[in-house]
């Protein structure tokens, strides 16, 4: 989708972080856009932001199928289409996986597994209807092409929204739709993840005992990020133009890919990628 101007575009996770530079983004791209997010006044001061812009925000919990589905009527009642759906909401939980706890995987697979699932169910259909380009852009992280030290829950569903995004592309391309796909894949960078306990639902709240180290780790890293919200945006609005699939903003992290896939070629046994 080369040209963004006056399309539609819709955002999870819209209220903090890379949500909120993605839909400045759209905006000073001339787009529509639709914000949606479970923090409400965050997703208030994200639209206070985007000046003259065409906007509608719905407090929407990506967990819940039928708030994506009440989204996308949102969408298509007011605007008539949907072309840039970002799957962006997430959250992430720290420790080893011995000590996981039940509600750690299903606060995190909720948020970034089926709230991405639900994304696609929702917007996907209407879009093959709409007789316009579209395109699915779901953030993943370098933790869903490598696997980190007291990341499991975490890894195991950026992983998973690696492959997810992979198989609605084949899925896509095999229907001969006009819809892109891109999985954004970005190291540690400035935002609210390492807060995510401030949206964690009270009946899953029992973390990991031993999460604390690794969680003070992730947080020093999140302050050390080389690249900001707003670069992983605009490398992630250049990729959507030139419909470009996987979208490394962070060049360095190439290397532990790399080490990964020569691992499993290689017979070898993991390397950390923190060595
Ligand atoms: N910041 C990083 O270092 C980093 C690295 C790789 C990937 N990511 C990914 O980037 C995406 C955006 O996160 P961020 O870094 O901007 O963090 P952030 O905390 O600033 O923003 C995440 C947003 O998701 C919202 N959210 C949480 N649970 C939700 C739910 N159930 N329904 C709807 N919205 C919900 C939060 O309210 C928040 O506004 C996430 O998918 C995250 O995993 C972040």
């Amino acid at each position: 989708m080369d040209s963004l101007e006056n399309r539609v575009a819709i955002v999870t996770g819209a209220g903090s972080g890379l949500g909120r530079e993605l839909a400045k983004l759209c905006a000073a791209e001339g787009m529509k856009l639709v914000l949606a997010d479970v923090d409400q006044k965050g997703l208030e001061e994200t639209r206070s932001m985007l000046g003259a812009t065409e906007s509608v925000v719905r407090r929407t919990d990506v967990t819940k199928r039928e708030e994506l589905d009440a989204l996308a009527s949102l969408t298509y009642d007011t605007f008539g289409k949907a072309h840039l759906l970002f799957n962006n909401a997430g959250v992430a939980a720290s420790g080893p996986v011995w000590s996981s706890t039940a509600d750690e995987w299903a606060w995190v697979m909720g948020v970034n597994v089926m709230g991405v699932v639900h994304g696609i169910q929702a917007f996907v259909p209407r879009m093959l209807e709409q007789g316009e380009p579209a395109h699915v852009v779901s953030t993943a992280s370098l933790a869903g092409l490598t696997s980190v030290p007291g990341s499991g829950v975490y890894c195991v569903s950026k992983h998973s929204v690696v492959t997810l995004s992979e198989c609605l592309y084949h899925d896509l391309q095999m229907a001969k739709a006009d819809i892109g796909v891109s999985v954004l894949c970005p190291a540690f960078f400035k935002t609210g993840i390492a807060e995510s306990e401030r949206n964690r639902p009270q009946e899953l709240s029992e973390s990991n005992p031993d999460g604390a180290a690794f969680a003070q780790f992730v947080k020093a890293a999140i302050e050390a990020g080389k690249l900001s919200a707003e670069d992983i945006a605009r490398t992630t609005l250049d990729a959507v133009k030139a419909d470009r699939f996987y979208i490394l903003p962070h060049k360095g992290a190439r290397k532990s890919v790399e080490l990964r896939m020569n691992d499993i070629l290689n017979d070898r046994n993991p390397t950390s990628p923190m060595a």
